[in-house]
């Protein structure tokens, strides 16, 4: 059945005075998307079992799949979590408000709708202020997994929210785009050692140099053949992947270069569109390699380049990766190709989410 969607535009000057409809539409079991600093949340009233439901209808998602638990304050934590270990309490400290998810031991009270059935739940403060004042006004724990149709790539932008749910939630806050642009980092903080569960912002690095250990799934390695099941349950699914077919190289600048050079050209003579993602620097030199080609300059309209800021600072091509995909198929393009980074800091997230938005087409050239 279709909803009527209350759409909230927010001007900072006026957000807490805008917000209060919002939050008590939360506090009274309704859905609202909303923005954070990582891509924008679809919430509703993590204490209602039938609030919960209503996110998983919206979003035509598979119910074993947790759901992240938003707070504002330290002291919305104890409603939802036994005991925490000190060391998680160090790294609340240190990130929160902030891109991190922890995996605490649930309260007996927590549903299993929102858990997916595990004895655990995911719980985060995010640290964008129109998140925190909704959640805050509301008074609630606000239950929120990613505000896209299952299987589409996060929203990042307030446009594609109103495309997946537009007529499916009760109501959009409209709070510009999202910094970050990648899903928070998700930690499991139940065993003795931190493990990363979902890559993201907050790197392994950053936890290694707080607590001093940190684990990474195994699950999560992609480039040995494995069998293992990832623990956060949300990293099994096809997520993430756009209509196109994304290829990803990793190698040499100049010998990535050429490779997209190459396939660009057969792409196009063959009658397809094509895009790619590409380092600033790197499309300056790709341009200039294009514009010699008599092909190329009888069907560059099949031919889209999205730049990615530059190769040393990595914050442009993650804030960008989501929405780019959204373009490159909304331009109905065949094929993709993607610069890949190498998988430390920053590169770890971004790696795990090209992976699946290509299916596994990574290569090493
Ligand atoms: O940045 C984010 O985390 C965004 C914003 C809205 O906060 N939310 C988000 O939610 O990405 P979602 O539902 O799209 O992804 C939640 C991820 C899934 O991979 C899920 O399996 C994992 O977190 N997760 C949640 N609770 C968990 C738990 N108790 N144990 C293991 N994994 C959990
Ligand atoms: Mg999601």
């Amino acid at each position: 059945m279709k909803k009527e969607t209350l759409i909230i535009r927010i001007d900072p000057a006026t957000m807490e005075e805008q917000l209060k409809r919002p939050a008590e539409m939360l506090a009274a079991g309704k859905t609202v998307a909303f923005p954070t600093e990582t891509v924008y949340g679809l919430g509703a009233n993590a204490l209602s079992e039938s609030a919960v439901c209503a996110i998983y209808v919206a979003k035509g998602r598979p119910s074993d799949n947790p759901l992240i638990v938003h707070i504002a304050r330290l002291g919305m934590l104890d409603e939802l979590a036994e005991e925490i270990r000190p060391y998680a309490k160090v790294l609340m400290e240190a990130f929160w408000p902030g891109p991190i998810t922890f995996v605490v031991r649930k309260k007996a009270h927590v549903s299993d709708l929102v858990t997916g059935g595990l004895e655990t739940v995911g719980v985060r403060m995010p640290s964008h202020p129109v998140a925190l004042k909704l959640i805050d006004l509301s008074g609630v724990p606000v239950a929120a997994p990613s505000a896209n149709l299952s299987g589409k790539p996060s929203p990042t932008d307030v446009k594609y929210v109103l495309q997946d749910m537009s007529g499916r939630v009760d109501c959009i806050v409209d709070g510009g785009d999202c910094e970050v642009g990648l899903e928070s980092t998700v930690l499991d903080v139940t065993g003795d050692v931190p493990v990363i569960l979902r890559p993201g912002k907050i790197t392994r690095e950053m936890i290694m140099e707080c607590v001093g250990a940190c684990e990474v799934d195994p699950a999560l390695d992609y480039k040995t053949q494995h069998d293992l099941v990832p623990k956060s349950p949300g990293m099994k699914y096809r997520h993430y992947a756009p209509d196109a077919k994304v290829s990803v190289y990793l190698g040499d600048r100049m010998t990535v270069i050429k490779k997209f050079y190459n396939i660009i050209l057969e792409t196009i003579e063959s009658g397809k569109s094509i895009g790619v993602m590409i380092f600033e620097e790197d499309a300056l030199v790709l341009d200039k390699l294009l514009d010699g080609a008599p092909v190329y300059r009888r069907l560059s309209d099949r031919v889209h380049i999205m730049k990615e800021g530059s190769a040393k600072e990595l914050d442009t091509l993650a804030r960008n990766l989501f929405k780019d995909l959204r373009k490159l198929d909304e331009l109905s393009v065949d094929v993709v190709l993607v610069h890949g980074v190498s998988e430390n800091a920053l590169g770890h997230a971004i790696m795990n989410r090209l992976e699946k938005a290509s299916e596994g087409r990574v290569f090493k050239i």
